[in-house]
């Protein structure tokens, strides 16, 4: 049998509270602080308690080529040896281990850096509700929100004395400042009443199209409408469509050269907004958007040119706030709506619609629709672009 480290592990030295019924009738608390490694692997979704003796042997071992078990055996403790590969941070090139195998070599064939590729595994959530949780929390404390957490950092970073600083000119109104004013995250949707069809594949293109193929010796690179590390447009849209004219309800993926729609399953209407709930978290405010769009990153897409790269993680995840922006501005234009959210269950999603989180990961969901008549989820909308009644707060002076 031979063996092999996995490609990326980290070990956290952690401290956490533990309770024990003991402690406190013996006195005091019943809370003491516990320290403990854990180990963050990026092929494994689970965090892994080692023991002292595990983490030295760990250090030992390397992840590059495979090594007979017995002659590794001969100079590491064969007891932790085992154990670490139940833990699955050793890896058999055995039957039972193909599937351990397949993760790793992920992670191996991605060009990830390491560092970003555990942040990445270990900040997805599953069937996570975050209402729920605010919920639980509230029970938990009668402190009102600014007593938990002390005040906020200003919104402004000041510098200079405000008599030092350089007053700039205000630019006239034009079409684009308009359309900056109108976009307020919608958290309010008109369920009654379905996205026309031009109204969902206008938005679409605005947004992800490719406006342009080109094929540097052997590269395909799109333009699209917004920047991209690289020229290389790793996002992909994953639709949850749920309310659209001429579109069956369903999930898609869309194709930016086509401009099309790729079907990847049905979904019955009475199914769509528990899908879309879960989805994003339990957050029913944008349970009823009309087209929810997971935004996923095909990583070796731009870690190709950018392998083991400290920056591109970071890149992707620009690109994501890049797209979405645009969408929000795309819906805007059209008298439509839109959100993003990034408190989202990211395991789940992969779940939907068939994804390798090393290979493909979500890093947002943003979506889009026709705004509801009335306020039940409160917006923030000082300038009064949307809601009368604005949000309660005040517009910056203009002079
Ligand atoms: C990265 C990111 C994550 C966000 N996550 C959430 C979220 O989890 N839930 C939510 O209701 N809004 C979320 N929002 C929307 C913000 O709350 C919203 O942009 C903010 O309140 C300002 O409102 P505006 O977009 O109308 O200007 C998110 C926005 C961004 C950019």
């Amino acid at each position: 049998m031979q063996v092999r480290r996995c490609t990326v592990v980290f070990v956290e030295p952690r401290e956490r509270l533990d309770f024990d019924l003991g402690r406190l009738v013996a006195g005091g608390t019943g809370v003491a602080p516990v320290r403990e490694w854990i180990a963050l692997a990026a092929h494994l979704d689970e965090e892994i308690l080692l023991e002292d003796d595990e983490v030295r042997v760990l250090g030992q071992l390397s992840p590059g080529n495979w090594t007979d078990f017995e002659a590794l055996a001969a100079s590491l403790d064969k007891a932790v040896l085992g154990r670490l590969i139940e833990k699955g941070l050793l890896i058999r090139d055995t039957e039972d281990s193909v599937d351990l195998c397949r993760q790793d070599d992920e992670v191996r064939r991605g060009y990830w850096r390491g560092l970003s590729a555990a942040l990445h595994r270990h900040t997805r959530w599953h069937a996570i509700d975050t209402l729920e949780a605010e919920r639980k929390f509230g029970n938990e404390t009668d402190r009102p929100f600014l007593e938990r957490l002390g005040s906020p950092e200003p919104p402004v970073c000041e510098r200079v004395e405000a008599d030092k600083r350089i007053a700039l000119t205000r630019p006239s109104d034009t079409a684009l400042e308009d359309l900056i004013r109108g976009r307020v995250t919608c958290r309010n949707w008109d369920a009654s009443k379905p996205l026309t069809a031009e109204d969902f594949s206008a938005t679409l293109f605005r947004t992800f199209a490719a406006r342009a193929v080109s094929d540097e010796p052997g590269i395909e690179v799109i333009k699209r409408a917004v920047p991209s590390a690289g020229g290389l447009h790793p996002t992909e849209a994953y639709l949850l469509v749920q309310n659209v004219e001429g579109v069956m309800p369903g999930l898609y993926h869309y194709h930016p050269i086509d401009h099309a729609l790729e079907p990847l399953g049905d979904v019955a209407p009475e199914e769509s907004a528990e899908l879309a709930l879960r989805i994003v978290a339990g957050q029913r405010h944008f349970m009823n958007a009309h087209v929810v769009i997971a935004l996923a990153s095909r990583f070796r897409r731009t870690f190709w040119k950018y392998r083991n790269h400290a920056k591109a993680y970071r890149a992707v995840i620009l690109d994501a706030g890049h797209l979405s922006q645009t969408l929000y501005l795309a819906a805007t234009e059209r008298g439509l709506a839109a959100f993003i959210t990034a408190a989202v269950n990211e395991r789940d999603i992969e779940e939907i619609f068939g994804l390798d989180p090393m290979l493909e990961g979500v890093l947002a969901v943003t979506g889009f629709g026709w705004r509801g008549e009335l306020v039940d989820e409160v917006e923030f909308d000082p300038l009064g672009s949307v809601w009368p009644n604005g949000g309660g707060m005040k517009k910056v002076q203009e002079e």
